[in-house]
């Protein structure tokens, strides 16, 4: 294997690890979020850590053949505040989508592994989309408009499918009691 090609592995093993634990951190954001009532933040979280997984399943299937070892580095991090934990999201996902993943899509294209340089594009631009999804939602939190908006407009509640047309969300849902964290603007797209 060639000093490059190594590099890139080693790259490889990094982006895994980093992305396998963060599978385990948005689970734990998303715990956090429930408890602070944003039901649709939650679902966010727990929604990218599953395709994460997709991700880090591809990038194992690059290491199976390679006997590449690392470790992570660790450090203490607090869970308590869903808009907190939205803001460092943000910002992991933009800064590593410029940085690890962008120099390992480069070493990848010199070292003419072209498949991995490619995949590791794609998943680039799917981090930036994660990110500013996270940043909209911290937006929203911080600018009061989770449960309220200028203009009426249809909430559905994610527990039971109740839709209601207003400025702002129910307190209780009427279909299941649900509190207003389950309510979230309705989107269609079919
Ligand atoms: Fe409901």
């Amino acid at each position: 294997m060639s000093t490059t090609e190594q590099n890139v592995i080693s790259l490889l093993v990094n982006v895994w690890y980093l992305e396998t634990a963060r599978i385990r951190l948005y689970e734990i954001y998303a715990k956090q979020a429930v408890k602070d009532g944003y039901q649709q933040v939650a679902a966010l979280f727990l929604e990218v850590a599953e395709q994460k997984r997709s991700h880090t399943k591809t990038i194992y299937r690059f290491l199976e053949e390679s006997s590449s070892e690392t470790t992570i580095s660790t450090k203490t991090m607090s869970f308590e505040q869903t808009l907190k934990n939205l803001e460092h999201a943000v910002s992991l996902e933009d800064t590593e989508s410029e940085g690890v993943y962008a120099t390992l899509e480069a070493q990848a294209w010199d070292a003419g592994l072209k498949k991995i340089s490619t995949k590791i594009k794609l998943f680039r631009r799917i981090k930036l989309f994660y990110a500013k999804r996270f940043n909209a939602l911290a937006e929203n939190i911080k600018n009061n408009r989770v449960f309220e908006r200028d203009e009426p407009v249809k909430w559905i509640c994610r527990k039971c499918g109740f839709i209601y047309e207003g400025e702002k969300a129910l307190k209780n849902c009427p279909g299941c009691e649900h509190p207003q964290a389950y309510f979230e603007i309705l989107a269609e797209n079919y």
